[in-house]
């Protein structure tokens, strides 16, 4: 039976009945619908339209619905499904669920509840990659490797360093999957189709059962807004761009030119052709994904552009971008997980690395700054000196005093300590500095917030099998 025949004479158009059905991905939902059914059926009954033993007979039903497979249904979309089994199952009673209550408000109440779980998932995920990211900057210690500005050589910086710094973009990506959560968590059911249900239903007994603070405030919002999506969508964007960064950076790192790391064989791949590859596979589609997850953010801001309040068919449209940025996040921060624990850095390469390109002028001109040279001018002697090696082929710590002394008069023997490796580490001695100790600090700090959010979120079994291909 259709949830709307009444008033039609005329069926349907195969092709277009087919076409403007949402029953293919919005059977994802089930879960949701039935939590959502089971809330207004609560409803239902303290409103006296279903009594104790017919809300008990729904409440059986519709859990029995949730625990079986997906089964062959004429459905139009996840709400018709769910009663076309409900009435299977129990009769003409099923029918009386939809009493008070609107696919408007559901679908709205469903979406709300996928992205608040598909946000905590990603969210425990970030959580455990934040983790492989701290532990492995932890296993560093004191390892150094040079950062870029512009990708040429800039100074040398602690490899727990560089770790940490996609540490900090991770947990703004949480803060901001959090904030997400907690601007959506407002339940719209008894909003209605659009002005409200025309039942006096208590709204607080929905809104509570399903975990939500509070009743949306608003039924022509509520039955409308999609904002929440696009909040995930642009947070789930963010996160994506940040592992694209850490993934370029490793394949960089990967090459035979930089030689930083050594990929995991178990997460990468061959080349058919060439015998000799190891291809940063993994690298390269993390890479990409962002584009999948912000192609999703558009679709979606496009699809909300202009939309007049409240309830339009265009916002069905908006669900399967929202799946398929969601399992693409799932996964890929799940393999960064895995393959973080996994990375080994070659800190012989790394450190000789360190040893050229000039690294430590930064610190050579600060060693003038502390003999009264005001930093302008610093800068031009240093750059004197650099311009002389250049020609020489030498190091800043490979020339004589003496030939130091034709750029400035300042130099002295003790110029020789403030450049070595080590030091120019050390003279980065500020809050979110290089420095030794400055970075032992962060770690421990880091740490610390890790752990808050294992508790908060549990931790990933990074053991479990995953079967979802890289498209998902
Ligand atoms: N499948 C629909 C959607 O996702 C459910 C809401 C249908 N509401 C309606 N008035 N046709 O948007």
């Amino acid at each position: 039976m259709k949830m709307w025949s009444g008033r039609f004479r005329e069926p349907l158009d195969p092709n277009f009945d087919s076409w403007q059905r949402s029953f293919r991905f919005d059977q994802q939902l089930l879960q949701e619908e039935v939590a959502a059914s089971n809330a207004h059926a609560l409803a239902l009954e303290a409103a006296g339209v279903l009594s104790r033993e017919e809300l008990a007979r729904i409440s059986a039903a519709l859990e029995k619905i949730a625990g079986d497979a997906i089964s062959e249904a004429d459905a139009e979309d996840i709400h018709h499904y769910v009663e076309l089994k409900l009435v299977q199952a129990i009769g003409d009673l099923g029918l009386k669920l939809h009493t008070g209550r609107s696919r408007n408000e559901q679908i709205a109440t469903d979406l709300r509840l996928y992205v608040r779980s598909g946000a905590t998932q990603i969210i425990a995920q970030a959580a455990a990659w934040a983790q492989h990211l701290v532990e492995k900057a932890g296993a560093m210690g004191d390892a150094v490797m040079p950062s870029y500005t512009h990708l040429q050589r800039a100074e040398p910086v602690l490899v727990a360093h560089w770790l940490l710094a996609y540490f900090e973009m991770l947990l703004r990506d949480v803060s901001r999957l959090e904030d997400c959560i907690k601007r959506l968590n407002y339940c719209p059911l008894g909003s209605g189709p659009i002005a409200g249900a025309t039942l006096a239903l208590d709204r607080m007994i929905a809104a509570k059962e399903l975990g939500f603070t509070a009743p949306t405030a608003n039924s022509m919002d509520a039955t409308s807004d999609r904002d929440f999506v696009l909040e995930y969508l642009n947070a789930l964007t963010l996160l994506a761009l940040h592992a694209s960064r850490f993934a370029e950076e490793i394949t960089l790192f990967s090459t035979a030119e930089f030689g930083f790391v050594d990929l995991p064989e178990a997460f990468s791949t061959g080349s058919s052709a060439m015998p000799q590859k190891k291809n940063p596979d993994l690298t390269e589609l993390v890479r990409a994904k962002v584009g999948r997850v912000n192609g999703a953010a558009q679709a979606v801001t496009l699809q909300l552009k202009g939309l007049p309040l409240a309830y339009n068919k265009d916002l069905q449209e908006t669900q399967e971008p929202v799946f398929a940025a969601t399992s693409a996040m799932h996964l890929t921060v799940y393999l960064l997980a895995k393959f973080t624990a996994a990375l080994h850095f070659r800190t012989e390469r790394m450190r000789a690395a360190c040893e050229t390109g000039f690294m430590n002028a930064m610190a050579a001109a600060t060693y003038l700054v502390h003999k009264g040279v005001p930093f302008r001018k610093a800068h031009e002697k240093i750059g004197n000196a650099v311009r002389y090696c250049l020609d020489k082929g030498c190091e800043l710590n490979h020339l004589a005093l003496d030939e130091l002394k034709q750029f400035g008069t300042e130099f002295e023997q003790d110029f020789f300590d403030t450049i070595t490796l080590e030091a120019t580490l050390d003279c980065h001695d500020v809050i979110g500095g290089t420095a030794r100790h400055r970075v032992r600090e962060a770690l421990k700090s880091a740490e610390s917030r890790v752990q808050e959010l294992t508790k908060k979120y549990g931790t990933v079994d990074l053991g479990q099998k995953e079967t979802a291909h890289a498209g998902a």
